[in-house]
C-alpha cells in the first residue's frame, strides 16, 4: 500500500515537473479595474523588490514621469489543455521578461505566502510559477479543484476565482501599493486593499 502512494506520488511529481510551458502569446498590458477611481484604469508595473526579484506595482501610485505599465506574456503548454473550460481559460505561466546588462530571463508570475497574512504578493522571480489564466474577458484569474468550504473538500472541477486586491505590501525593504492575492473568502486583513480585477489588453 504505502509503496503504492509514494510510486503514485512520484510519478505526479515527474508529470508536473515535465511540464514545459513554453507556448508563448503575443505581448500585452495588464490593466487595474476598480470601483475605486483611484486605481480604476492604471495599469501594472514590473518594481523592484530584490535582486533579480520584481513585484506588480500600480503605476500610477509610483512617483516619476513618463511611467507606463509593462509588457507581459502568457506561456501555455499542452498540459493545460487538458479538460479545458474555455469561458475561464487555459492555466499557464505569466511572464516578464527581466533585462539585465548581459542577460534575459524569462520570469514567472508566483504567489509569495506569509504564514502570518491572508494577503499574498505576487512576485516574478525564478522561471517556476504559480498557474494563471485568462478568462473569456481577458481577466486574469487563478484556478483550483479543491474547494475545502463544502466537505468532501475535494470537487474535481475546475473553478477561477479572482481575488485581486490593490494593496500597500511590503517586501524586502520596499513598501509599494501592489497587486496581490487573498487567500481563501474570507477580506483581506490589510486595512489598505481596494478590491480590483485584472485586464489583459494586447499591445
Ligand atoms: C516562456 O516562453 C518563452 C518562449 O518559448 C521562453 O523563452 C521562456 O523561457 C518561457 N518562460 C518561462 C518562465 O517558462
Ligand atoms: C473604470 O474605467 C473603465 C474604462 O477605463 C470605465 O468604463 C468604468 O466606468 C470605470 N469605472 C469606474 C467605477 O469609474
Ligand atoms: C480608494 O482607494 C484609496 C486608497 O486606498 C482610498 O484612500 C479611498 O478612500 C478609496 N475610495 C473609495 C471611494 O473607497
Ligand atoms: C501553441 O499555441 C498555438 C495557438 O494556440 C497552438 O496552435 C499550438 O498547437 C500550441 N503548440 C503547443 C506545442 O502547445
Ligand atoms: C534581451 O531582449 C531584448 C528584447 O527582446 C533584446 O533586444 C536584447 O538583445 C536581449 N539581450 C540579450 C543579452 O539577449
Ligand atoms: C464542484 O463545484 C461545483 C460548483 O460549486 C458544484 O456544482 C459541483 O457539484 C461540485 N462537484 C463535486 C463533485 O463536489
Amino acid at each position: 500500500m504505502k509503496s503504492t502512494l509514494v510510486a503514485s506520488l512520484l510519478a505526479i511529481a515527474t508529470s508536473t515537473a515535465l511540464a514545459q510551458y513554453t507556448n508563448q502569446t503575443a505581448p500585452f498590458n495588464l490593466v487595474v479595474l476598480s470601483k475605486n477611481e483611484t486605481y480604476n484604469g492604471t495599469t501594472l508595473l514590473a518594481c523592484h523588490e530584490g535582486a533579480g526579484i520584481e513585484g506588480l506595482c500600480l503605476t500610477s501610485t509610483l512617483t516619476g514621469t513618463g511611467l507606463t505599465g509593462s509588457t507581459f506574456n502568457f506561456n501555455t503548454s499542452t498540459y493545460g489543455q487538458y479538460n479545458l473550460n474555455p469561458a475561464i481559460g487555459e492555466q499557464g505561466y505569466l511572464t516578464y521578461l527581466l533585462r539585465g546588462g548581459n542577460f534575459n530571463e524569462s520570469e514567472a508570475f508566483s504567489l509569495y505566502y506569509s504564514a502570518t497574512s491572508n494577503v499574498a504578493l505576487p512576485l516574478f522571480e525564478g522561471t517556476q510559477g504559480t498557474l494563471v489564466a485568462f478568462d473569456e474577458h481577458n481577466l486574469l484569474n487563478i484556478q483550483g479543484y479543491v474547494d475545502d468550504r463544502l466537505p468532501p473538500p475535494y470537487n474535481g472541477t475546475f473553478t477561477a476565482y479572482y481575488r485581486w486586491y490593490a494593496c500597500q505590501t511590503y517586501f524586502t525593504g520596499y513598501t509599494y501599493t501592489t497587486l496581490a492575492w487573498v487567500t481563501g473568502k474570507y477580506h483581506p486583513q490589510n486595512p489598505t486593499c481596494e478590491k480590483v480585477k485584472v485586464k489583459r489588453v494586447f499591445i
